[in-house]
Order: structure tokens, then C-alpha cells, then sequence
């Protein structure tokens, strides 16, 4: 493929870390997923979190009505259960069982919903030898929640306090670290020795390739461009699309598109999330495009994610075509509304 095309047809991507919420708002959001994506890692931080196999059972049971709902007969949802202090071994067997793909960790308090988080890892030990054991995913927040660590410093510290603690306990554990924001993540799982095995990985969200720090500040308060863990300096937005654009396969795409009501976003003390379903392959391919490496976007976007999971790649294929979108002020979202990332601009490239 030449680096400037005006078309690029490539197999249809998923999404590795999405948030569709539930009631109302979950039908609007999953059109705009499914209309580009065959499959997305849905994650359980409800309220209360999908804690077990049978709270994940009857939200898929949600889910798949409000697709009924929606005609939508090719997307497929891939269930998580929320890790805490109390998961039992037990139910990670029965979660491997049931086909859930894996279990989210959120540090107590570190986002939206993660006030039932694990307080410490340490109480976790047995659920996550057992996770080792069967071949189910971790997949990290990487951000510690202590008040006395500054905002912009939580990823890297997560990565020498935590994440690689635990990867000397449990080397064989499967980890995803989500949506990284920071050089030190990205180099960090770039560097990681893992004896050959795909034990390590990180997906990266369409804003922390697109956007620094300075977006959420850009004339004023930006709460649209406002989610955790928080855009970085711009040396750290470079490295996280040297490293999606790499061809290494231990990167993938994962939107952590993170509806809230406009009202909740445009508060005193708004909501952390920006929703980019609305045109996420059109962002992530401006991206690729930005640095010449449109050539890259397949294997990103298609390929990679569904090899760490062991989950067969899609077959269908999807074209993008460089032909300006608008993006709408605002989209509904049940009874109220959304504004939507890069809302009111023109995003360069669009599915077909
Ligand atoms: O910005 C975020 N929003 N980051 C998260 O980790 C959670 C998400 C949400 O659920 O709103
Ligand atoms: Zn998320």
C-alpha cells in the first residue's frame, strides 16, 4: 500500500476496550460501535460492576436485545468480569468456563465506578494465580490512586508499584495494560521480556494518539477531551504512535469510548471519558496517516488484538475513504444527549 491513498480496505477491525453502559443509553452507543467494529471488549465498570458470571450473563442478555433492537446481526460482545478484593478462584474458573475473556482491574477509586476497585493486589493473589493458571487476561488500569501522587505521574508509577511487581510474581499472566498514555508504558511494554510468550500487551485510545495535554486547555476548559488516565505531554503522545504505527504486534486499538451525558461532562465536577465511537476508525486512521504509516493500521486495528486473545481474526473487510465527515455538535444518548470527540469539526477519513 502506498502511504497516501485516498481508500484503504482492510479486514474489519474490533474494538478491545469499550464502554456501552447500560438501560437507555446502551443502544445509541453500540450502533455507533457495531456499524465498525465486529466485536468489542465490553467493560463491566457498572453500577453496581459485573462482578460475576451471572451479572455478565444477563448484561451479554441485555446487550444482545438492544441489538435485536437495532437489526444489527453481525457484532459480537466480549464480556469481562470486574476484579475486587473478594473475586474467588472459583470464579475464575467458572468465568473461563463461561467464555468471559477477562477480568478488569480497576485500583479502588482510580475512575468512573471503581469504588468496589482492589484496595491491594495482595488480596487478589489466589484469583490471579488462577487467572495464570487457565489462560484469562488481566486487563490493568495503570494508574495509582494515592492522593499524594501528581495526576500526570500515576501511569509511570503504576508501571515500577505494581505492574511490574506483578509480572515477577505471575511471569506467565496474560496482561493487557490499557489504554497507556505515557513513554514509559509504551516503551515499557515494548521492552518487556516475556520468553516469547504473548503475555504482555496494551491497546491505545484514538485521543492519546491524536491529542497532548494542552486539548484540555485549549482557550479555555475542555471537560470533552477530559478522561483518565489524562492526555500526557506531546513526548508522550510521539511515543504512543511510534508505537501503534511500529508493526508490533503487543499494540492494539481500543477506543475506551466512555459515554456521559453532555450535562455530566460540562459540569463543576465532570465525568473522565470522551466518545469517540461515534468515528473512531476515521481518528485512528488520521493518526496513522499523520506519521505515513497508514500501512500499519490493519495490523493495529485487526489483527493484533485478536491474536493476544486467541480469538480467530475477522474475515469481512471494511474500506475507508478519505472523504471528509462532519462530526455533530451532539448525538442522543437515550433521553438526553452526547457530544461527541472533535464534535462540531471534520474528521478526514470515514468508513464507507
Ligand atoms: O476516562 C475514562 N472513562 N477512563 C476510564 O478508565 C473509565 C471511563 C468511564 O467509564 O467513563
Ligand atoms: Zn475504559
Amino acid at each position: 500500500m502506498s502511504n497516501s491513498p485516498t481508500k484503504i480496505q482492510l479486514i474489519q477491525p474490533d474494538d478491545w476496550h469499550l464502554h456501552i453502559r447500560d438501560g437507555e443509553v446502551m443502544k445509541d452507543v453500540l450502533a455507533d460501535t457495531a456499524r465498525q467494529f465486529a466485536r468489542a471488549i465490553i467493560m463491566p465498570n457498572l453500577k453496581p460492576p459485573v462482578t460475576t458470571v451471572d451479572l455478565a450473563k444477563a448484561y451479554q442478555e441485555r446487550i444482545q436485545a438492544n441489538l435485536n433492537a437495532l437489526g444489527v446481526t453481525s457484532f459480537t460482545p466480549l464480556m469481562t468480569l470486574y476484579l475486587t478484593d473478594n473475586t474467588s478462584v472459583d470464579e475464575v474458573h467458572k468465568a473461563k468456563a463461561a467464555g468471559i475473556v477477562g477480568f478488569k482491574l480497576y485500583p479502588a477509586g482510580a475512575t468512573t465506578n471503581s469504588d468496589a476497585g482492589v484496595s491491594d493486589l495482595k488480596h487478589c493473589h489466589a484469583a490471579l494465580e488462577a487467572m495464570q493458571a487457565v489462560g484469562m487476561p488481566l486487563l490493568v488500569h495503570g494508574e495509582v490512586t494515592h492522593a499524594d501522587i501528581d495526576i500526570f505521574d500515576r501511569e509511570a508509577v503504576f508501571i515500577d508499584a505494581v505492574l511490574e511487581p506483578l509480572r515477577k510474581k505471575l511471569p506467565e499472566l496474560k496482561i493487557v495494560f490499557e489504554h497507556i498514555t505515557t513513554k514509559q508504558a509504551a516503551h515499557y511494554v515494548r521492552d518487556a521480556v516475556t520468553g516469547g510468550k504473548n503475555t504482555i500487551a496494551a491497546t491505545i485510545t484514538p485521543q492519546h494518539l491524536l491529542m497532548n495535554r494542552n486539548a484540555i486547555f485549549a482557550g479555555g476548559i475542555r471537560p470533552h477531551n477530559y478522561c483518565l488516565p489524562v492526555l500526557k505531554r506531546e513526548e508522550h503522545r510521539v511515543a504512543l504512535l511510534e508505537a501503534a504505527t511500529s508493526g508490533n504486534s503487543r499494540f492494539f486499538l481500543g477506543t475506551d469510548s466512555a459515554p456521559h451525558a453532555k450535562g455530566a461532562k460540562e459540569a463543576a465536577c465532570g465525568c473522565a471519558g470522551c466518545y469517540s465511537a461515534f468515528n473512531a476508525l476515521g481518528l485512528y486512521a488520521e493518526a496513522f496517516e499523520s506519521v505515513g504509516k497508514l500501512d500499519k493500521l490493519e495490523g493495529f486495528a485487526s489483527f493484533f488484538g485478536s491474536d493476544f486473545y486467541t480469538l480467530p481474526r475477522n474475515s469481512k473487510t471494511v474500506t475507508l475513504v478519505k472523504q471528509p465527515q462532519s462530526i455533530p455538535a451532539q448525538l442522543p444518548l437515550g433521553d438526553t444527549t452526547i457530544v461527541p470527540l472533535r464534535a462540531g469539526e471534520t474528521i478526514a477519513w470515514s468508513l464507507v
